[in-house]
């Protein structure tokens, strides 16, 4: 039985998959001839997992994908990565974390994707979110010990981890919607969507609605390959009442996954999670000490806005 260790990437975002690799990778077909494709990359962290020989990734917000071409192509990397981070950390403290805000409004003017990381790695919650105009708004979140010498170091590690994942492959990066990514699918290629789960966070870059959810259908309905889309099944509140009116003819899985809103142990929010899929998944149990693993991973920290 094979363990594998989780690459952990440097860029976070709202429904990041990192704790549900295992059970993805245990639902995918062992063998895959083609493209790993994914419409809704986010952080990558499933394809930097998977570790295809070739990759199509995709997504609306055009920083996330200048990042990881920027890290793909060699132009920002582990050493750059932690030289911009010391010199900006010390800058941080030193300003007691108004030096974020000057970041923040240089990456609105001028997009520089190492930028972004620092806004990524410095901000409220590790969110990303923009405002109607396109602009980053999200807050300073002060924390003991940020880019303290060992957030830099696993920082720059993470970074060489997704730039080594992506070198032994083919990955090609877009900025476009959906449906053109799916479009490029060929049989021999398979489909991993991760959507904005519907009636849950909206932003610039994650406008997501019926209309969305309807069309996503319609075109993974007409892909020629297999595909697994992530969504909700329900929390302690709520059915998503798209699983029985519009997935409810494809094969549904279902796991418990806990979302952590803040530090605290209370704020756990237990939440049903689905894997929709047009294949029936012969699942393999992860392996017991891979998801042993996974919760040591990435610890809630405590957080407190400037
Ligand atoms: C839930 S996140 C994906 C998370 C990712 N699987 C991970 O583990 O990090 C959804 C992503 O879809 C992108 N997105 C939103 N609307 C989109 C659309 N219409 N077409 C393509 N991508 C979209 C967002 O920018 C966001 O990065």
């Amino acid at each position: 039985m094979s363990i594998y260790r989780t690459i952990v990437p440097p860029i976070k975002c709202q429904g990041i998959k990192t704790k549900l690799v295992p059970w993805i990778r245990a639902v995918i077909p062992s063998y895959l001839d083609g493209a790993w494709i994914e419409p809704f990359m986010g952080s990558g962290v499933v394809a930097f997992n998977i570790r295809p020989k070739r990759a199509i990734l995709a997504d609306t917000n055009p920083h996330l994908i200048a990042f990881y071409r920027a890290v793909s192509e060699g132009r920002i990397t582990s050493t750059s990565v932690r030289r911009y981070l010391e010199k900006e950390g010390n800058e941080l403290l030193r300003s007691k974390g108004e030096h974020y805000y000057k970041i923040r409004e240089r990456f609105n003017k001028h997009h520089n994707s190492i930028d972004f990381l620092f806004l990524n790695r410095a901000c409220f919650n590790g969110m990303i979110r923009f405002n109607r105009k396109g602009g980053f708004n999200v807050p300073f979140c002060r924390k003991p010990g940020r880019f303290a010498q060992a957030l830099i170091t696993k920082v720059a590690n993470q970074v060489q981890a997704v730039s080594d994942a992506m070198s032994v492959g083919d990955y090609e990066f877009h900025v476009q919607p959906f449906s053109e990514t799916i479009d490029l699918a060929t049989e021999h290629d398979f489909i991993y969507c991760d959507p904005p789960y519907i009636d849950r966070h909206v932003d610039y870059f994650n406008g997501w609605d019926k209309e969305h959810e309807l069309a996503l259908e319609v075109v993974l309905s007409e892909a020629p390959c297999n595909f697994i889309l992530s969504t909700w099944h329900h929390n302690d509140f709520r059915h998503n009442t798209f699983i029985d009116s519009l997935w409810s003819n494809y094969h549904i899985l279902t796991r418990k996954h806990f979302y952590y809103v803040g530090a605290k142990e209370d704020n756990r929010n237990p939440m049903i999670e689905a894997l929709v899929t047009n294949y029936e998944a012969v699942v393999e149990d992860a392996p017991k000490e891979e998801l042993k693993q996974m919760r040591l991973l990435e610890p809630a920290g405590r957080c407190d806005r400037l």
